[in-house]
């Protein structure tokens, strides 16, 4: 599974780079208002700090507006992800862009039949947001399953890229499931790493060795 990282903030994404576990990463216009950042500027740093995709999103509603903000999107750099909205216009610049080869992520999927078109379109990522469905007491990962099967069914290439993710359980519920993607922001991406057996574990094993009074190097 591959981990992106959602958010526009430079210094969370270098700190996650370093992990050497980051994968992409995924901004929208309400985490780039967060980040107070011009967002071409903003794009354009992370784009160079991460080789894999980095999904910019357009804010036009109509094919023409969209195609427009895509294509100076796209001239940034090779690993931008131009994310569209699922709507008939959406995906008609979706289907525009990927036959262009640019990568399009097709964000604010709430159903499995929005799935499907979006992969029908050539999208290169889905974006189902399991967070936001769970709010309206609609269970998320429902829809994970349900699009993996289709996608299975038929072959399609789109790759599942769960998003509005909120807790290391929807990323666990993600892999079993077998989505291809998981964006999150950085927080919730630390806490996968943590255990407090891990902690407890490292404090007593250090006690015993420093009573060894030996040393590795
Ligand atoms: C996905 O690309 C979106 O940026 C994001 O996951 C939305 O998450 P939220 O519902 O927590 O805002």
């Amino acid at each position: 599974m591959k981990f992106f990282a959602d958010t526009a903030e430079i210094a969370d994404i270098r700190e996650l780079a370093s992990s050497g576990l980051l994968d992409g990463v995924t901004t929208n216009p309400s985490l780039v208002k967060k980040s107070g950042r011009d967002f071409l500027e903003v794009v354009t740093e992370i784009a160079k700090l991460v080789k894999g995709p980095v999904s910019a999103e357009v804010v036009a509603l109509d094919h023409d507006g969209m195609m427009k903000e895509a294509n100076r999107l796209r001239k940034i750099a090779d690993n931008i992800a131009v994310k569209v909205p699922l709507t008939p216009d959406g995906l008609k610049t979706c289907k525009k862009l990927s036959g262009d080869g640019t990568m399009v992520n097709v964000t604010l999927c709430f159903s499995a039949n929005q799935a499907l078109l979006a992969a029908k379109a050539g999208a290169s990522f889905i974006s189902p947001f399991v967070g936001r469905l769970d709010d309206i007491g609609q269970p998320g990962m429902e829809l994970i399953s349900d699009i993996r099967m289709i996608y299975d069914n038929y072959d399609f290439a789109t790759e599942i890229l769960v998003a509005s993710v909120r807790s290391p359980i929807h990323v666990l519920e993600a892999a079993k499931i077998g989505a291809d993607v998981m964006t999150a922001p950085p927080a919730v991406i630390w806490q996968l790493f943590k255990h407090p057996l891990t902690d407890a574990g490292i404090a007593s094993f250090l006690k015993d060795w420093q009573a060894t009074g030996q040393k590795i190097a």
